[in-house]
Order: C-alpha cells, then sequence, then structure tokens
C-alpha cells in the first residue's frame, strides 16, 4: 500500500466531526485502480445535502457544483471521511464546502491527507418542488460541523 508523503501527513482535522465516513472499496476503483471520482463526488454530495437539509429543517435539491478539486488519488482500502460546513445562505440557497480526507493505515498509523474539495450549492425545496424561503437560524446552529 503506498505511503501519504510525508509533509502531507496527518492532516486530518481534530477540531470538527465529518459528516460521512466510509471505507473506499473495491467495488469503487476505477481501471486505474484508484477509487472512481463519480463515487467520491457521490459521497461529497451525500454530505453537503445532509448539512443542508439540517439547516433548511426539509427537503433540499443540489442545483450548482461551483467547484471541484481533485488534489489526491483515494486508494482501495482508505477511509474516506467528508467534512461540510455552510458557506453561506441565501434566501432559499444554501451554499456548502465540502473536504474529504483520506485515512490510510501505514507502518501502525494511519496517515492522513486532503484528497479533494468542492463547493456544493443547494435549494430547500417546498411541497410544490419550487424553492422555498429558509427558516431564520441562530448563530450557533451547525456549530459541530
Ligand atoms: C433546484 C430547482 C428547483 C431550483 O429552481 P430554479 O428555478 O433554478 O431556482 P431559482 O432560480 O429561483 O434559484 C433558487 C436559488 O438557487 C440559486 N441558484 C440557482 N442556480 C444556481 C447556480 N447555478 N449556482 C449557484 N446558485 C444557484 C439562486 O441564486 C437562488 O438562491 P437564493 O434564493 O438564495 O438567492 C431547479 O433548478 C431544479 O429542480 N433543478 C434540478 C435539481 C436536481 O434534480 N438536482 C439533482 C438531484 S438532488
Amino acid at each position: 500500500m503506498t505511503a501519504i508523503e510525508p509533509e502531507k501527513r496527518d492532516l486530518f482535522p481534530r477540531d470538527r466531526q465529518p459528516t460521512v465516513r466510509i471505507l473506499a472499496m473495491p467495488a469503487h476503483a476505477n481501471p486505474n485502480g484508484n477509487i472512481f471520482g463519480g463515487w467520491i463526488m457521490a459521497q461529497m454530495d451525500v454530505a453537503g445535502g445532509v448539512v443542508a437539509l439540517e439547516y433548511a429543517g426539509g427537503p433540499v435539491s443540489t442545483v450548482a457544483v461551483t467547484s471541484m478539486e481533485f488534489h489526491r488519488p483515494v486508494n482501495v482500502g482508505d477511509l474516506v471521511s467528508c467534512f461540510a460546513r455552510i458557506q453561506k445562505v441565501g434566501s432559499t440557497s444554501i451554499t456548502v464546502k465540502v473536504e474529504v480526507f483520506a485515512q490510510r493505515a501505514h507502518d501502525g498509523v494511519l496517515e492522513s491527507t486532503k484528497v479533494t474539495e468542492a463547493v456544493i450549492v443547494y435549494v430547500a425545496i417546498g411541497k410544490d418542488g419550487m424553492p422555498s424561503k429558509l427558516p431564520e437560524r441562530g448563530p450557533d446552529f451547525g456549530q459541530y460541523w
């Protein structure tokens, strides 16, 4: 198993909780043997959608991915953690920054590095399927993200 480069080791955030954690399985690999980017994007969309739904207090739809960067490959067997944090709240939209860290076992320790990040926009959806006004939330809302 390839080690994470020394300067990139142990970057895992200790001051927040990941929204999604999942093991990268062989079934998620691309023909190069690394993990398929589309699978990583799906985990990120779920993580962003969770915090957006919590904020909205109801259903949300993904309306845009305004940036997406793949910094490092993810290997089969990596523990993948998606950290989602609300960046901006509009009238009906919630912009969420999602950062993904891979943890990889090497010589008895878990090394970690940031592999991917994206900014994803969600829209609160009303019963009519149209954008719905977001509720007011206090400044402490979602502090643990
Ligand atoms: C989500 C949807 C209902 C929004 O309808 P819409 O007519 O585009 O909505 P609006 O133009 O009124 O925009 C709603 C909000 O989204 C924001 N928005 C819309 N398109 C955006 C884009 N490309 N980038 C960033 N924000 C965007 C608007 O700025 C607005 O934010 P605000 O109310 O906070 O100011 C509609 O686009 C839709 O159904 N899209 C398909 C969603 C989907 O299937 N997603 C994948 C599965 S979840």
